[in-house]
């Protein structure tokens, strides 16, 4: 049970408040990007290439042209007269807005059809005729390096091969000793396989340039709406296009999960395309278009090593990655951090010797590497960390959750510095761990898993004890082209004690609304249904860097406590002045300052900010408003102990997930409804990579389940009834205590999931599976074991 500072009117932290936001979204009263309809308005439909890797050799529209209602068809070498045919990735690399000559995977932007309808776009579309001149694809990232694989990026001059960097961190020699003189090594080569967001709203925009005021808006579904505008003005610019004369709207957002971070060359197009005829334009992909085509996520091929003592010490850990980032490198991760947060692969335990290493590959396939709710690659991370420490708990003989509880980082040695840098702000990993096999009632899972054995039966327990790492972040460390990672709050509050808050961040489904009304409740002590929460809007926001990677709680909602106290030191003057004792005499409840030892000497929080605009000390500036732009002194760092129970039919390889118990740890909770309903949806992401999804290309570069009716979303059936719960530790460097948490469980379900798999599949040697873990995977290597 969560204790409240707050009265339930105030409704201010850890009260679980219905989400504001659902009154209009259960009504249908969401507006999204297709719900903006302009007079004019014109709308775009993309001719998508059929090859991975083609030269063009011609582009005739004159068919499309006669489509009734199609304007213009563009091309790469129409954006090439104004410069605008290619663009920076968020990763300073290169990326095409439309080709010129080649191109680079399937599904490739290739030419765009402008119309009247949208009808009439897509008709157009179906009339361009493209000619190409296909030619052999790298597909296979190990062959992209192979000296006679063919130089893919050959407009970068002096480019001889298809690597794109490599990164290293660790002491290799300190390491590569611990690992010489153990006794026990284990080693796993294992793929986190390509997936995509899948978000129920696709991405889309309308682009509106109106030529008499030379002013852009731009209404799009993006998750970081400022750094956005700074893109546009940064490509633009030289077209006369500077910042102030862009305005970028995100209205509501069906799902972002880090899909809708990076700047599409649909949007770039739209852009161009309404600037030069001076008309608003629509651009809103279709479903195949967005599995296909938009920036995909993970696709780490990582060995992975630990090595230790035959009684379970962990003593060291090895990471070599190949990434694989399609034509581009268009990651979304911060500047300096080219694998984003990969080495906190060192996980929850206490050891002090790690190395990994990271080359990055171009192939013929889609640019990306940026999403699906963790998009700085903490999910490969813990992935590789906890399945090959059960790796090594299977080959010593030693339970797993044992072994884990002897290597845990404990409670006292935070702030812990990670053998990578890393310093964990706070964690207390025995008690969720114990608490999760309490819930499980873990020695009698394991009793039941040795009496089933006995009989052939496969029942598997998994677990998987991850740290996360949140926040980014810290300006001193983490920025996206340059621009600092800090995050803002704007708080006004009205002379009748309402007020209205605006953020850098953009929900897209996670609840800002309700929760950021409830920090600064907690601190103003002004009820949570007063305070207005807008984002989303550059005109009217402070600038932020959006919200992606669990960023909001731990830098905007920092930043709405900070300002919210600046207003109360504001406040705790006023009530001075107004009760006429020194400001040192009062004390603060929530939602009013008092006369220490004479409670009934009181103002009232309303009757302050009234007289901040009617009656307030000589001297004192008007109005009650304050702005913060936070800037972190550190990451926050949530943690979790997940357990997975599966029960597998040995003949058909059909997993069942019988239990799954996730408690988590975020720190102090804003609102436990909205975090449970975060792990809810967190888990089902999480089983979505472990046991369905996976984008498969073959050797041509055909993707071959771009539908839906082949890429497997889990949906409620394929579901397990997820107990959740949770322990407590607060940040403490985080001014109301709080960790972000919306990542969380997708990064800790993969391996607690392939764990449990592997446990019952272990007694006829299989050791590792890749995810994701299908019915066929499971039989086929029972099968190659001779096992059935
Ligand atoms: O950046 P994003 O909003 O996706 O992630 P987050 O910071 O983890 O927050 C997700 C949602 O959970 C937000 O509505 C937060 O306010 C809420 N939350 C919470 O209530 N308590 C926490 N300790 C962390 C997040």
């Amino acid at each position: 049970m969560i204790q409240c500072k707050t009265s339930k009117e105030i409704g201010g932290m850890g009260h679980s408040l219905k989400r504001k936001e659902d009154a209009r979204f259960i009504q249908g009263k969401g507006r999204y990007v297709d719900d903006v309809k302009l007079p004019g308005m014109l709308y775009m439909d993309i001719v998508r290439s059929p090859y991975a890797y083609a030269k063009i050799k011609n582009i005739n529209i004159d068919e499309a042209m006669k489509v009734p209602g199609v304007v213009a068809v563009v091309t790469g070498r129409d954006l090439e007269k104004y410069n605008l045919h290619w663009m920076p990735t968020l990763m300073s690399d290169t990326q095409m807005v439309l080709p010129t000559d080649t191109v680079m995977y399937q599904a490739q932007e290739v030419a765009a059809v402008i119309a009247t309808s949208k009808y009439a776009a897509r008709d157009g579309r179906e009339a361009v005729r493209v000619e190409y001149e296909p030619m052999k694809p790298v597909i296979d990232p190990y062959k992209s390096l192979d000296p006679d694989a063919p130089v893919l990026r050959t407009d970068k001059e002096g480019k001889k091969d298809n690597h794109i960097w490599n990164w290293k961190v660790g002491d290799k020699q300190k390491t590569d000793d611990v690992f010489a003189k153990a006794e026990v090594v284990v080693k796993e080569q294992m793929h986190i396989p390509r997936i995509h967001v899948a978000s129920i709203e696709t991405c889309g925009c309308v682009a509106d340039y109106d030529k008499v005021n030379n002013h852009l808006t731009m209404y799009m579904t993006t998750q970081a709406p400022h750094a956005i505008r700074t893109v546009i003005a940064l490509v633009a610019g030289h077209v006369g296009l500077t910042e102030e004369k862009i305005r970028v709207i995100s209205p509501d957002i069906g799902g972002g999960f880090g899909g809708k971070v990076p700047v599409y060359p649909g949007y770039v197009i739209a852009i161009a395309v309404s600037f030069l005829v001076g008309k608003p334009v629509k651009w809103i992909e279709d479903r195949s278009e967005n599995l296909q085509a938009d920036s995909f996520a993970r696709d780490y091929h990582i060995t992975a090593e630990m090595a230790g003592t035959k009684d379970g010490k962990i003593l060291a850990t090895r990471f070599k990655v190949l990434a694989d980032h399609g034509y581009t490198d268009a990651s979304a991760n911060p500047s300096k951090f080219p694998t984003g947060m990969f080495s906190i692969a060192t996980g929850s335990y206490d050891y002090d010797a790690t190395y990994m290493e990271c080359d990055a590959v171009y192939t013929n396939k889609p640019p990306g590497g940026v999403a699906y709710r963790c998009s700085f690659r903490v999910t490969e991370a813990v992935h590789a960390i906890e399945r090959i420490t059960d790796r090594f708990a299977l080959e010593i003989g030693k339970d797993p959750a044992e072994l884990r509880l002897q290597n845990f980082i404990k409670k006292e040695d935070f702030p812990w510095k990670s053998p990578t840098g890393w310093i964990y702000d706070s964690g207390d990993y025995h008690k969720g761990l114990l608490k999760a096999m309490d819930t499980v009632d873990y020695h009698q899972l394991r009793a039941e898993q040795a009496e089933k054995r006995k009989r052939g039966e496969l029942m598997g327990i998994g677990l998987s004890t991850f740290t996360e790492v949140v926040g980014a972040g810290p300006s001193k460390d983490f920025d996206i082209l340059g621009i600092k990672m800090f995050d803002s709050a704007e708080i006004r509050v009205h002379p009748t004690g309402k007020a209205i808050a605006r953020f850098g961040t953009k929900s897209q489904g996670q609840g800002h609304e309700t929760t950021y009304a409830q920090i600064i409740a907690e601190e103003l002590g002004i009820p949570a249904e007063n305070i207005q929460i807008e984002e989303g809007d550059t005109d009217t926001a402070p600038y932020g860097l959006g919200t992606y990677a669990s960023r909001s709680t731990p830098t905007a909602g920092a930043a709405a406590a900070v300002a919210s106290r600046k207003l109360r030191d504001k406040a705790r003057k006023i009530a001075a002045y107004l009760l006429e004792v020194s400001e040192d005499d009062l004390e603060w409840e929530p939602g009013k300052f008092f006369v220490k030892g004479a409670p009934e000497k009181s103002k009232t929080i309303q009757e302050i900010v009234f007289a901040s605009y009617t009656n307030h000390p000589p001297g004192m500036e008007a109005g009650f408003e304050a702005t913060h732009y936070y800037d972190p002194p550190n990451l926050t760092f949530p943690s979790g102990a997940y357990i997975c129970v599966v029960d597998i039919d040995k003949e058909t390889g059909a997993i069942h997930v019988r239990r799954f118990v996730a408690i988590d740890d975020c720190g102090n909770i804003i609102n436990p409804m909205i975090v449970q309903g975060q792990v809810h949806g967190g888990l089902t992401q999480g089983i979505a990579p472990a046991m369905y999804e996976e984008l498969i290309y073959d050797e041509a570069g055909n993707i071959l389940n771009g539908t839906f009716m082949d890429y497997l979303v889990p949906t409620a059936v394929e579901s397990p009834k997820w107990e959740t719960g949770h322990t407590v530790t607060p940040s403490p460097h985080h001014p109301i205590g709080a960790k972000g948490v919306g990542e969380s469980p997708t990064v800790g379900a993969p391996p607690a999931i392939a764990n449990a798999i592997v446990d019952a599949l272990s007694p006829y040697g299989i050791t590792h599976l890749d995810i994701p873990i299908t019915p066929f995977k499971v039989w086929k290597a029972l099968k190659e074991k001779g096992a059935i």
